[in-house]
């Protein structure tokens, strides 16, 4: 009772959970951007989300693709399951808020004008919404201060049904030196890897300043310890030897990594670009080695319903 009380007050907000990435069909989607006068494009390896709020994602077109009514005209991003080529999971109306040019093609940035989420019947998704909307209504009393927007929620839930694998960042300046974790963050086709961390984060400082970012893949036996460094971001630790981890330097740029036999990646800023609530980093890859393993990513639990229904799943961390 007291449950459906609180359920009702606050309302539930539309989650992405915490899974086991792995290398299988559940977590093959190909993302199609339609709409362009010159037929659909396949951008599975080009897309990125950009700021949370508004949300905002990013999707890279080589200059052949991007004809110049892609601007004006609504295109869609379709995600579509393993398997099928006609009938996608999720199809999200898109409008045009800018462009970011990149060395090869230019980044165009979207918000989400309406999101059609296939994963769940229409009756439950509706209730689903309905559960959001109250949830992102009492965003403010709850001391929420992303308050992303009820229509926001809806196409981040849907943009989840891509896992996205989370990685801890090390970045230092000065004497300052962090260790926290990042899931916004996306490798595009051209070579360019792109990283999206809320403005309000004093993690920002150390990245633009420093122009040098290393990143572990979070392991996902680790869940506890990671989600603790998102939570304390505010308050950087004065010392990386106080953190329960097996923490080592990178080799090139001698930033905290996490020393076990998981990916590390070493990377430059080239650009900094602020969009909405977040900052975005746009990098180069300077350095990579060793394999992911059994990393932490999120996937949006609507897709997890999905599969389970199918007789699928994956390894899930969290109850849904
Ligand atoms: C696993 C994990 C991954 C996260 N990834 C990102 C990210 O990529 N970008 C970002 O801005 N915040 C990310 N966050 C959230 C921040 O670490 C932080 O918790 C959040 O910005 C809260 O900020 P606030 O205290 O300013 O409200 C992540 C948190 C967790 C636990």
């Amino acid at each position: 009772m007291r449950h459906l009380l609180s359920l009702l007050r606050s309302g539930k907000g539309l989650r992405h959970v915490p899974v086991v990435n792995a290398d299988s069909a559940e977590f093959s989607l190909r993302v199609v951007l339609r709409g362009l006068l010159g037929g659909p494009v396949d951008v599975s390896g080009d897309h990125c989300p950009v700021s949370l709020r508004p949300f905002v994602l990013g999707v890279r077109l080589a200059a052949e693709n991007a004809d110049q009514g892609a601007l004006a005209r609504r295109v869609w991003l379709e995600i579509y399951p393993p398997g099928s080529e006609t009938m996608p999971l999720a199809r999200l109306a898109l409008k045009s808020v800018g462009l970011l040019p990149l060395k090869q093609g230019a980044l165009h940035l979207f918000e989400v004008a309406r999101t059609l989420n296939r994963c769940l019947p229409r009756p439950t998704l509706w209730l689903r919404y309905l559960l959001a909307w109250q949830n992102a209504r009492t965003a403010a009393r709850r001391g929420d201060a992303l308050r992303m927007s009820a229509r926001d929620l809806r196409a981040l839930n849907a943009y989840y049904i891509v896992a996205r694998p989370v990685f801890l960042v090390g970045a230092r300046h000065d004497e300052r030196v962090d260790l926290f974790p990042m899931d916004l963050v996306s490798a595009l086709s051209s070579g360019e890897y792109l990283l999206a961390l809320r403005a309000t984060n004093p993690d920002v400082a150390l990245m633009e300043s420093s122009g040098r970012i290393a990143m572990s893949s979070a392991p996902a036996e680790l869940l506890d310890t990671v989600y603790a460094l998102g939570n304390r971001h505010r308050h950087p630790i004065p010392d990386l030897r106080d953190l329960a981890l097996p923490i080592s330097t990178s080799p090139l740029f001698g930033l905290p990594v996490l020393n076990q036999a998981g990916l590390v990646r070493e990377l430059t800023v080239e650009r900094v670009e602020r969009i909405g609530s977040h900052v975005l980093f746009i990098t180069r890859i300077e350095h990579e080695a060793g394999l992911a393993g059994r990393q932490l990513a999120h996937l949006s639990g609507t897709y997890i319903e999905w599969l389970r229904h199918r007789q699928r799943g994956c390894e899930v961390l969290a109850p849904l």
